[in-house]
Formats: structure tokens, sequence, C-alpha cells
């Protein structure tokens, strides 16, 4: 079977195409490159040994998608394009609304035209409210959003139920997302962000590399043991193959389900300097500065039904997700373009 990957060449979308052609699907992928480079598709395919199939261009793009769908036959899409940065979502709204919203209502309009109803969407742990109680289960309250972003992604699983409910075909699944990091074991695909990172793991391994004078930790008076705000952080490994997983479940399942993509287990800002430092054998210079604001105390998963249903767990540790995060900034120190 085919999976149409949009957003393929992205840091997820590349670990996704690589398991997925690990696992003996034909993978096609639509990226417009606004946040990726196409390097990361080269080496997919010299990883596996096998090709997929690469259109550059845009998912609001009705057209290109309609040939699209009339030149494969395609089984199942997967739908990680998107924009993701918090803080330009607030600075540019309207650009976040545009490419997250639009994508998806492009897509999915060609999908029931040509027929083909089954789609999982890149959700994430932001849709929660704050005021949940620990670990976030999938009926746990959602919206309250803070950030544009996050309202795309809200509403965007607000289009996709309200179309399972209406019409029986879709076969849809929304992952909730917690804190994707690390990268494929090789060191030769990774996350390669443009600019200052947002995240914690590529700030940490830039400040590793030398790119970077010293990590900032945003607080240490949150109510948490060391005081550090504590996530779920999964390797994008163990992320990527939960997408195989909802691949046959949404295959052989009509409705819209929800699946947490989450460990289980909360590590602190402290907790991931000290494992990253230990595992590593690096230097890691840190201060801690005034709360980010937006951020929360405490987020992580209660990853039960995606066990249960997807038969789906994460296996990696957080000694794995360090190595493996430095294995790649240290091979590649700029990135692609090293
Ligand atoms: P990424 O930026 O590396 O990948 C997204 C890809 O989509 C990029 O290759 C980009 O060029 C492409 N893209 C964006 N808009 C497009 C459009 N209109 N048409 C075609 N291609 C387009 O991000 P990622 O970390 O791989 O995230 C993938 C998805 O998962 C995103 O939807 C993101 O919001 C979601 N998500 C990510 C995280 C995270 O922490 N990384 C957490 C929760 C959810
Ligand atoms: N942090 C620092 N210093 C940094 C960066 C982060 O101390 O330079 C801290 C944050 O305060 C937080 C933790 O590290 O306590 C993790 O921060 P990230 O920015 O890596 O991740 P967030 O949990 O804030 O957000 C991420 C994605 C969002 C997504 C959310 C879902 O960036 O897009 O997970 O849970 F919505």
């Amino acid at each position: 079977m085919n999976v149409l990957v949009t957003g393929g060449a992205g840091y997820i979308g590349s670990h996704t195409c690589l398991e997925l052609l690990n696992e003996g699907y034909g993978v096609i992928v639509i990226d417009n490159l606004c946040n990726s480079n196409p390097k990361s598709l080269d080496r997919v395919q010299s990883l596996t040994g096998k090709t997929l199939k690469f259109y550059e261009g845009d998912v609001r793009d009705e057209a290109l998608l309609r040939r699209i769908f009339a030149e494969n036959e395609i089984g199942c899409v997967i739908h990680f394009a998107g924009l993701k940065a918090v803080g330009e979502s607030v600075a540019i709204p309207w650009k976040y609304y545009d490419n997250n919203l639009n994508s998806t209502l492009v897509l999915t309009k060609v999908m029931a035209d040509v027929g083909m109803k089954n789609i999982i969407f890149s959700s994430s742990a932001t849709v929660y409210t704050a005021d949940n109680e620990m670990p976030l289960q999938e009926s746990s309250r959602t919206g309250n959003c803070t950030n544009p972003y996050g309202w795309t992604k809200y509403m965007t699983e607000q289009i996709l139920s309200g179309m399972a409910n209406a019409d029986k075909d879709w076969g849809i699944v929304l992952l909730r997302y917690f804190n994707p990091i690390g990268a494929h074991e090789s060191g030769l695909i990774g996350e390669d962000p443009r600019g200052i990172p947002n995240n914690l793991m590529p700030y940490i391994t830039q400040v590793a590399i030398g790119r970077r004078e010293k990590l900032s930790v945003f607080g240490n008076d949150y109510d948490t043991p060391d005081g550090t705000g504590v996530r779920d952080y999964i390797h994008v490994v163990d992320l990527a193959r939960g997408h195989v997983a909802a691949v046959k479940y949404v295959t052989a399942n009509a409705g819209c389900e929800v699946f947490n993509l989450g460990t289980g287990t909360g590590y602190s800002v402290l907790d991931m300097v000290n494992a990253f430092r230990t595992v590593n054998n690096v230097a890691l210079p840190y201060q801690i500065v005034e709360r980010r604001p937006g951020d929360i105390a405490t987020c992580y998963a209660d990853p039960a039904k995606s066990a249960e249903v997807l038969g789906w767990k994460a296996t990696h540790t957080l000694e794995d997700m360090c190595r493996d995060s430095w294995n790649w900034q240290s091979k590649n120190p700029m990135g692609y373009d090293s």
C-alpha cells in the first residue's frame, strides 16, 4: 500500500518515511520545503535502500493534490505538513491559520472527491487545557489554547472529527504528540531547526556543539521536584513507529479516534541537562532565568490507550534520546547543510 506523507521532508515526517519504507509501504511525499531540506529524503532512501516519490509543492495547491492522487494509488494519508513555531504563531497568526487549516481543508476535500478517506493527523499535547490532572488521558479536557498554533491543532481536530461524524466512510486518527526529541541512530537524519531553537533539546545540542553560549533554563520555581518544567520526551523513532501502527489501524477501522503518543514518564529540564552531560560526556553550561510566558509546570501522557488499541509502546530510554540527539548534532554541526 502507498502512503501519502505531507510534510515528509521534515523532522518527524522523514523518520516516519524511513519506518514506512522499512515496513514495506510505498511512500509518496509532498512538501514545500518551507521548514526542511530535501537532503533528508535522500538520506532516508540511502538508509533504507528503497526509493520514495517526492512532489515539491504546497498542500494548499488543490491542482497538485489532484495530480498526485491521479498519478498514484494511495491507501492512506499522514498529514504532518504545518507550521509549528509557537512564538511566530503569536506574531503572525494569519499565516498559521491559513497554512495549518487550509492545508487540511484542501487535502480532505480532494480525498473526499477521490474517495480515499483514511487520514492520520499530527496533533499535539498542546490541545489539553492547563488545569488537567496528570497523566493526560485522551478524554482529558481540551481547548483554552494559549496561542494560535495550539488553536490550529484544536480546530483541525474539530474539523476532522466533525467530518467522521457526518460521513461514516472516514477513518481518522488524531495523534497527540508529547515532546519529540532524538534522531535516527545512524545520525544521518534529525531535527534541523532554522534560527534560534525554541525547543529544549535542539538548544541543548547547539550549546554542546558550541553554536550557543549557554542554555537558559526557564524558571526553577515551578511546583515540580526540582522546580524546573517537566515534560514527556519521546524518541522520534518511537513516534514514527506509532504512525506505522496508526496506518494499520486507520485502514482497518472507520470513525475518528484520538491517541496520545508519549512515554508516560516526565523529566525536568535539569534531568535532561544531567542526562545529556552524563551520557555524552560533554560540557553543558546553563543559567536559570525567568519563566517563559505560556509554559506550564508539568505535562505527561497516559499512553495506555495507544498500547491497548494500537499495540504501540515507546521503547527508547532517556539515555537513547540524549545519545541519538548528540550523535545527529555532532555529525551535522550545522544541520543538513554541514
Ligand atoms: P517540521 O517543520 O520539521 O515538518 C513539517 C514539514 O511540513 C516541513 O518539511 C515543511 O516544509 C512542511 N510544510 C509546512 N507547511 C506546508 C504546506 N503548506 N505544504 C507542504 N509542506 C508544508 O515539523 P515536525 O516537528 O516534523 O512536525 C510535524 C507535524 O507535527 C507538524 O504538524 C507539527 O505541528 C506537529 N507536531 C510537532 C511537534 C514537535 O514538537 N516537533 C509536537 C506536536 C505536534
Ligand atoms: N526550556 C528551557 N529552555 C529552553 C527551551 C525550553 O528551559 O531554551 C524548557 C521549557 O520551559 C519547558 C521544557 O524546557 O519546561 C520543554 O520546552 P519545549 O519548548 O522543548 O517544549 P514545550 O513543552 O514547551 O512545547 C512542545 C512543542 C509545542 C507543543 C508542545 C506539546 O514546542 O509545539 O510541546 O506538549 F505544542
